[in-house]
């Protein structure tokens, strides 16, 4: 199946097309539920409309383009990235996939392919963790791991409850369980995403193919002391939250740089300050701690260690003290066998690959809990993200469509040449054989 090339310019227009939707110069604000991520799914529709594909929006708000497959009965082969960013964020996290899922639907279109396998192409409702607390919302939803009650009990930093944000861009959370996905209903999953590090630039690779994804556990911790006046206070007698807060900040750097946490990252990126005026003393301190590693039992005893610090520290200031978990998701090894068949075809491409570990979390991550997952890695110039110097050029970013759009086809015919001729059309999907495909080859450790 000839399929053609990713076309840079037609790339370039989608990404500044979504990259007008929550401006926020000279980067982008495009938060979880707020009306300007609903634009950014409006906008993906439309283009997936254009190219005659039905398209629906979940219950949670993950927009979900389907095309027909030659055979009936079929798991689906997926693939897709997410339309949010973080504030003050750049134009190409989670945008780079959609965009990608675009374009490959379309050189498909335009070559008239039609795969063996539906297709399912999704644009994942809030990916970034930085509204809610909680990362992948939109597909830990679709793989059941976030409960209704979750999203009641999540809340942002104003207080609002994620059901609430949801219902207030039309969304419908009580009907949540509607959005899940069945293992078994797919064949396969792929990630197209910027690397948002530095390694690919550094070592001259085009394209990273992601073995293992860090996880992260994220504590909200609030240090409460009293407020007063700070010209009248004596210094010895305070219970100054801010000066608490800001020994656990440097006790929880410490705990990382250690050389026994050698490769965990522990980022304290939120910390509220009440009442944040120069003339008294804090009162309450509220932040947030993010601990990301590849090794999981490390990364949460981190996390565990920092919430003692907090409580130590707390109790010797005379402060009181609330650690919550808000989120906790477990580092991954994904496929074996789908990233191999993806090399097979960078390199038949005779495009240079490399393995390589995601500091970031990914909706694959997620999704390789009901399927066997793969991310491909473009470079990010100057390894940064998160901000708007953010930045992947447009050869790089077709140069990974391709890729992407030649996998899926490879996918196809070898995950039906695994599975074997077919034993009579049917529609049943639940037919023995017919259930969940996964190739008799390494598997994916859980
Ligand atoms: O925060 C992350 O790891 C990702 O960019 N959502
Ligand atoms: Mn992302
Ligand atoms: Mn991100």
């Amino acid at each position: 199946m000839i399929v053609g090339e990713a076309v840079p310019a037609r790339v370039s227009r989608m990404l500044d097309e979504i990259a007008s939707i929550g401006a926020d110069p000279p980067g982008v604000s495009r938060l979880a539920y707020t009306p300007d991520e609903r634009r950014a799914h409006d906008l993906v529709a439309t283009w997936l409309r254009e190219i005659d594909l039905e398209v629906s929006v979940d219950a949670v708000g993950n927009t979900i383009a389907s095309r027909a497959g030659r055979e009936p009965g079929l798991p689906v082969l997926a693939f897709g990235s997410h339309l949010d960013s973080v504030p003050h964020g750049g134009r190409f996290d989670g945008i780079v996939g959609v965009v990608g899922m675009v374009e490959a639907l379309r050189l498909l279109h335009e070559a008239g392919v039609t795969t063996s396998h539906p297709l399912r192409a999704v644009a994942f409702a809030a990916e970034e963790g930085a509204r809610f607390g909680e990362p992948c919302i939109g597909s830990k939803l679709i793989v059941g791991s976030l409960s209704e009650s979750d999203l009641h009990r999540l809340r942002d930093p104003a207080g609002q409850t994620l059901a609430s944000a949801m219902t207030s861009v039309g969304l419908v959370p009580e009907d949540a369980w509607n959005a899940r996905w069945e293992e078994g209903d797919i064949a396969a999953f792929l990630e197209l995403h910027v690397e948002q590090g530095g390694v690919l630039e550094a070592t001259g690779r085009p394209i990273g193919l992601v073995d293992v994804v860090s996880g992260s556990t994220r504590l909200r911790i609030t240090l409460t002391g009293r407020a007063n006046h700070s010209g009248v206070t004596p210094m010895r007698g305070r219970a100054d939250a801010l000066m608490g807060a800001a020994e656990v900040t440097s006790q929880a750097e410490a705990l990382a740089l250690s050389a026994t946490n050698r490769g965990l990252r522990l980022t304290i990126g939120r910390f509220d300050v009440w009442p944040n005026s120069t003339t008294t003393i804090p009162g309450r301190v509220t932040f947030t701690v993010d601990v990301r590693d590849t090794d999981s039992d490390r990364q949460r005893a981190v996390a565990l260690e920092v919430a003692e610090l907090a409580g130590s520290t707390g109790t010797r200031r005379g402060l009181g003290v609330e650690a919550d978990i808000i989120a906790d998701t477990s580092p991954i090894v994904l496929a074996t066998w789908v990233r191999d068949r993806i090399r097979a075809v960078s390199d038949s491409m005779e495009t240079p690959n490399r393995s390589m570990t995601s500091g970031a979390s990914h909706d694959a991550q997620v999704m390789s809990s009901i399927a066997p997952a793969a991310i491909v890695f473009v470079p990010s110039r100057g390894g940064v993200s998160h901000v708007p110097e953010e930045w992947s050029s447009a050869g790089d970013i077709a140069r990974g469509i391709d890729l992407l759009i030649r996998s899926i086809v490879d996918l196809d015919t070898f995950i039906a040449q695994v599975r074997g001729p077919a034993t009579g059309a049917s529609s049943d999907k639940t037919e023995p054989g017919r259930k969940r495909v996964s190739p008799t080859l390494e598997g994916t450790e859980r």
